[in-house]
């Protein structure tokens, strides 16, 4: 299990020898394996399964892919526009999608989680949120208790979206805030100031949102430690409910505007892992719990509880506590997990807009998880979230014994034991506080499609 314990030392070979390309594992198979063969007849086939399920709730996602402008840090699937009409032109199409996977879903239309994400879902103004919430509502039904959650831009989030998303039902928000010190903020072109962000998260408390978060990112461009660590003690000083601190993840063969990131200017290795050390000291001395890899809780959140109740889910969105396993995912480049499959929505809006044209779904790619695939998943999901691993849950769920199903990785994971990363305790798997450092490249071993030729794929750095 997770605890507090600060007390891990990480020796600079130890970074230099683990820090490589690997998944951070929102998803088992990782997003590279998904196939352009998996096309909307195999959606529909895995909406018509989980539609055999019409009591289980569902999570849904909706993606509002635009921005104003780019930052230019930004790994995230984005359109950056100003041009008048585009929101409410897909806002429309969203209603088309939403309404064909109504009628796939036949009579599962409980949602117990809903979040929107982007992009910048308050790019939309009042009118617009307050249609797409009528669209959602009039194809999904949402139980007393549900948790509705939006990522929010503060730069561009006035007083009167927050009161009015709230009175819409929203009760969880979370604002992106990366770094508060103005050179970095200008070697990402993403300018917001201390003020900005305590506003809005002032907005936001009082009109009673809870579970409040803020994105941050390390391993930035000229992050030093000492601005860094201002960051963090003006941020501990807002305290909100919830921190994400990202590593940056530097991929400009995907996001080739990161290109214009002066790469020297990049803190690596273990000048970058320090920055996490120092963020996740602070945070824990001001009295956050750590959450998995990278979340940061008060020890009265939500999140915080369902860690010590080992209720701790990971998907796209990170770790959340999530009360339904299944998600279905609406807009550009959206991704859903439903019916024992992954599905990526098309990422350009023509493409996106073209399918719905033509009464299809606009799926783009996507994969169904073999019953491998699901054990692994399952494994890795709970390393990611627990730090441990339950070995006698695994071999009661999926029929297996741990040890022979996984005898070849357990060899793998020889230097692993030797370097105190892992231990065994009784027959199960734990993770120790130097392990959860690595616990991208522990994970790793479980992945059995990184063994394929082809598998090793260009994924950011796991420290
Ligand atoms: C969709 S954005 C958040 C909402 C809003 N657009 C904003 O910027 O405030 C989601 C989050 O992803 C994280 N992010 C974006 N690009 C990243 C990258 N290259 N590496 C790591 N985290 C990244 C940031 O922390 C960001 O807040
Ligand atoms: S960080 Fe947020 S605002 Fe900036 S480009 Fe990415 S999604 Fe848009």
């Amino acid at each position: 299990m997770n605890d507090n314990a600060d007390t891990v030392h990480v020796t600079r070979d130890l970074l230099v020898r683990y820090d490589k390309p690997g998944p951070r594992y929102t998803s088992y198979p990782t997003a590279p394996e998904w196939q352009e063969e998996f096309t909307q007849a195999d959606y529909r086939r895995a909406l018509a399964d989980a539609a055999t399920r019409p009591l289980e709730a569902l999570s849904v996602y909706v993606h509002i892919p635009f921005c104003h402008e780019r930052c230019i840090y930004c790994g995230c699937n984005v359109v950056v526009t100003a041009k008048a009409g585009v929101a409410d032109h897909y806002l429309d199409y969203l209603d088309s999608e939403m309404a064909l996977a109504a009628a796939a879903l036949k009579d599962r239309r409980r949602v117990m989680q809903l979040h929107w994400g982007g992009g910048t879902p308050t790019y939309l103004d009042v009118p617009q949120i307050e249609r797409l919430m009528e669209t959602i509502r009039r194809h999904f039904e949402f139980p007393e208790g549900a948790e509705l959650a939006l990522e929010i831009d503060p730069r561009v989030t006035t007083e009167e979206q927050i009161f009015r998303l709230r009175e819409l039902g929203f009760n969880r928000v979370s604002m992106g805030v990366q770094d508060l010190n103005p050179e970095v903020q200008r070697a990402i072109t993403r300018y917001q100031t201390e003020e900005e962000t305590r506003d809005v998260y002032g907005w936001c408390r009082k009109a009673g949102f809870g579970g409040i978060n803020f994105d941050l990112v390390y391993g930035l461009p000229f992050q030093r430690p000492e601005s860094w660590e201002n960051t963090i003690r003006a941020i501990c000083e807002m305290r909100p409910d919830r921190l994400a601190v990202y590593s940056y993840a530097h991929v400009p063969w995907i996001r080739p505007h990161q290109k214009w990131i002066p790469g020297e200017a990049l803190p690596v290795g273990p000048e970058k892992y320090e920055l996490f050390a120092a963020a996740r000291s602070k945070l824990q001395a001001a009295g956050y719990q750590a959450i998995g890899m990278d979340h940061f809780a008060l020890p009265e959140d939500e999140l915080a509880m369902a860690l010590s109740e080992r209720r701790l889910h990971r998907n796209f969105m990170g770790y959340s506590v999530i009360p339904a396993s299944e998600m279905i995912s609406f807009g550009t480049s959206a991704i859903g997990e439903i019916g024992g499959a992954y599905a990526q929505n098309q990422v350009k809006l023509s493409k996106y807009y073209e399918a719905l044209d033509a009464g299809e779904f606009p799926t783009a790619r996507g994969f169904a998880l073999t019953e491998d695939d699901l054990i692994r998943r399952w494994l890795i999901r709970r390393l990611m979230c627990d730090f441990y691993l339950d070995t006698a849950e695994l071999e009661r769920r999926f029929g297996i014994r741990y040890n022979e199903y996984f005898a070849s990785e357990e060899e793998a994971l020889t230097e692993f034991y030797e370097n105190q990363f892992i231990a065994r305790d009784g027959g199960n798997l734990t993770v120790l506080p130097l392990g959860r450092v690595f616990i991208r490249n522990v994970a790793m071993v479980f992945d059995a499609h990184l063994k394929k030729p082809e598998g090793h794929r260009m994924f950011s750095r796991t420290v």
